[in-house]
């Protein structure tokens, strides 16, 4: 069967912050290596309704196929459901829905990490302490399961008392506001485990402000690389781990493409994390900013290439224009 020559790929992105950006990134660079399609990005701050617009509009607009995040999954399925059953492919991607009526999913089994987090605690607490958890907005899955992997681990080591949780949003200020609250709660705390770095950050601001950053360590998730973000924390101590949770833009574009083309691809493609902590930051960091300069390099590139591409079709129509004199 003859295939489209042109895709129009919508995204619907539920946040806006450093780790999307990276995601966003990643699918626009992937695009370049797919003349002829064209990806939509939007983002819904956090805001479920303006995520179901968001979708609806992109159903509207006819695009091919979808790219979302859902923000919170029992807001975000029926509209999610609604693109599909119309025949639109749906990836999901880092969170997912209540529902089946899906195409394809690829990020990180949220359930595993909260595991291996749990397991670093109990590790790290040598299976005794006092533990406060920063959860992400409840409503999402990746908070949810987070949670689930956290406590499942934590069964094996009754004397790790969780003494406050709250649900911070995914956000550094509402995270600080709740630990600020949890600190004047309790005067001893041996670990903070938030359900990404960017609240743990909010965390160790709130516990700084009362002089208490020391009396506890602080855990995250994300490790994005790049100034400020968690595998620096890691690195000025800021953090003592944090968990990889990868963005994997190029190969949520891959998969989108396979789809597109009628390719083979999987369902489910998982993407794996990985315990970041002192003794393997630096490396990380070192690798990362490697990486990322060839990223750039790409970029240019791809300018240079459209460039050469303008000049040889102008020069085209100039040739063209003087057989015709
Ligand atoms: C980014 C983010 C990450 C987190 C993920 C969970 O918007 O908040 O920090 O790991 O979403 O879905």
């Amino acid at each position: 069967t003859p295939q489209k020559a042109h895709y129009i790929i919508g995204v619907s992105q539920c946040s806006d912050d450093e780790w999307r950006e990276q995601m966003n990134k990643e699918i626009k660079r992937e695009a370049l290596f797919y003349p002829g399609v064209k990806v939509d990005i939007c983002t819904a701050k956090d805001d479920n309704a303006k995520q179901i617009a968001d979708v609806e509009d992109f159903i509207d607009k006819g695009v091919d196929l979808l790219i979302v995040s859902p923000n919170e999954a029992e807001a975000i399925t029926p509209v999610i459901e609604k693109a599909y059953d119309k025949g639109i492919p749906v990836v999901l991607v880092d969170r997912r829905i209540y529902s089946d009526k899906y195409t394809a999913y690829v990020g990180a089994d949220n359930y595993e990490i909260g595991f291996q987090v749990g397991n670093y605690i109990a590790e790290r607490l040598h299976g005794k302490g006092q533990l406060v958890e920063i959860a992400g907005l409840h409503g999402s899955t990746s908070a949810l399961e987070r949670h689930r992997g956290i406590m499942a681990a934590l069964k094996k080591t009754p004397d790790i008392k969780i003494v406050a949780s709250a649900d911070a949003a995914w956000l550094r200020v509402s995270a600080k506001e709740a630990f600020d609250s949890i600190l004047n709660c309790h005067s001893h705390i041996d670990m903070v485990v938030s359900h990404n770095d960017r609240m743990a950050e909010g965390a160790y601001e709130a516990a700084l402000e009362k002089g208490r950053q020391k009396e506890m360590l602080f855990v995250g998730i994300d490790a994005l690389a790049g100034e400020g973000h968690g595998v620096e924390q890691v690195i000025n101590g800021q953090l003592d781990a944090t968990f990889i949770y990868p963005t994997g833009g190029d190969k949520v574009f891959e998969v989108a493409m396979n789809i597109l083309q009628k390719k083979k691809y999987n369902r489910e493609t998982i993407l794996s994390t990985a315990l970041v902590n002192r003794a393997n930051a630096r490396i990380m960091q070192m690798q990362t900013a490697h990486i990322s300069q060839l990223d750039s390099k790409i970029e240019v590139l791809d300018k240079r290439l459209d460039a050469y591409l303008m000049r040889y079709s102008s020069q085209q129509m100039l040739l063209y224009a003087c057989i015709i004199i």
